[in-house]
């Protein structure tokens, strides 16, 4: 079953063709950074436009790299929710009128059941049920994956993502958006010990983030260095700040596999990319005996296959719409 699978819910233009779910035959990404990257992080209006300008672009790359015509697609698949509406429309509408031309299904796909499938393409061999972290820009989660398509969410961020906490801290810094990566790599020149910075404690669910608290006390912690006309050492604090993520996801993530018994712990998202988190969260793992998939850098940010990936178990499931579905800005992963 070949499914092209469309990918726009932030600022990402991306297509790519699954066949029976894993296998990728063509993967595209247009990635509109740069130009966010000039007002300091994406502006919705403009990732629209340009998803308009590069959809049926992107789309037809995929397929000439899959190297299959219009008519050997099987069904079309979009992410529906959650990210930024107009964003989300653009592709959506797209896919449903390439479904709709074609005669074939359309799958809508949840983006972030779309992250934990990244996993899917980069390791055949595995299956749920395990346990799921997703740390990206909008959403921090930690979820029970019982089947492919039937997920339960154990925890989530209360306020910021860590991704937004990330990207927050390196423009103050004055580092190019989007700031996780380039905080990364400063940290790994750097000693967290030099910046202490917070936990959120959370009454509640012990298994809810917070990262609005370790945000602003690190972009109090570089203007009041400002205005004291110290310098500031980016390594150090992209270090602690790095170190402070992981501490706060490690722990809760360990916990949540102590509270569902599962043995197999999956990573995805733009911020499963850092080496930090990465590090802790593999020598936990091995600590406890506990198997780890790490995706590779390349599948943890947006990019169509994740979608195209798990379309196909949407698929399997039942879960086609018609041309009235709609697309939401939030959305549960649970929901299907
Ligand atoms: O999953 P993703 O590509 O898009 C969303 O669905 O949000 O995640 C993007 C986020 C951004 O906040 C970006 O700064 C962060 O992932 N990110 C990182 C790294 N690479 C990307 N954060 C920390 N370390 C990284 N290496
Ligand atoms: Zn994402």
């Amino acid at each position: 079953m070949n499914i092209l699978a469309i990918e726009t819910s932030c600022d990402e233009t991306a297509a790519a063709v699954s066949q029976d779910g894993r296998k990728i035959l063509a993967d595209v990404v247009y990635s509109q950074a740069d130009m966010h990257a000039l007002y300091g992080g994406v502006v919705p209006e403009i990732a629209s436009r340009k998803h308009i300008e590069k959809i049926s672009l992107v789309a037809d790359e995929a397929l000439r790299r899959a190297g299959i015509q219009r008519g050997q697609i099987d069904a079309v698949a979009a992410t529906y929710a959650p990210g930024l509406i107009g964003a989300l429309l653009v592709g959506a509408n797209f896919a449903k009128a390439c479904a709709q031309a074609l005669g074939v299904p359309f799958i809508p796909v949840h983006h972030i059941r779309g992250h934990i499938a990244a996993n899917y393409v980069a390791f055949p061999q595995l299956e749920p049920p395990f346990l799921a972290l997703v740390a990206s820009g909008g959403h921090t989660i930690l979820a029970d994956v019982a089947d492919y398509t039937q997920i339960k969410l154990l925890g989530t961020t209360r306020d910021d993502a860590a991704g937004e906490a990330f990207d927050k801290i390196a423009r103050t810094l004055g580092l190019p958006y989007p700031g996780g990566k380039a905080m990364d790599e400063l940290a790994q020149k750097g000693d967290p010990a030099c910046y202490p910075m917070p936990q959120a404690h959370l009454s509640g669910n012990p298994l809810d983030f917070s990262f609005s608290g370790l945000k602003t006390a690190a972009i109090n912690q570089i203007h009041n260095a400002k205005q004291k006309g110290e310098t500031i050492c980016r390594e150090d604090l992209a270090a602690a700040v790095c170190q402070a993520v992981a501490q706060a996801i490690v722990p809760r993530m360990m916990e949540a596999a102590k509270q569902t018994g599962r043995r197999i712990l999956v990573a995805a998202g733009g911020v499963a990319a850092n080496r930090v988190l990465r590090q802790q969260l593999q020598s936990r793992a091995e600590q406890q005996g506990m198997t780890l998939y790490l995706p590779p850098l390349s599948l943890c940010g947006d990019n169509g296959s994740m979608i195209a990936c798990q379309a196909y178990y949407e698929y399997q499931a039942g879960h086609t719409a018609g041309l009235e579905q709609n697309c939401f800005a939030t959305l549960s992963i649970e929901e299907e």
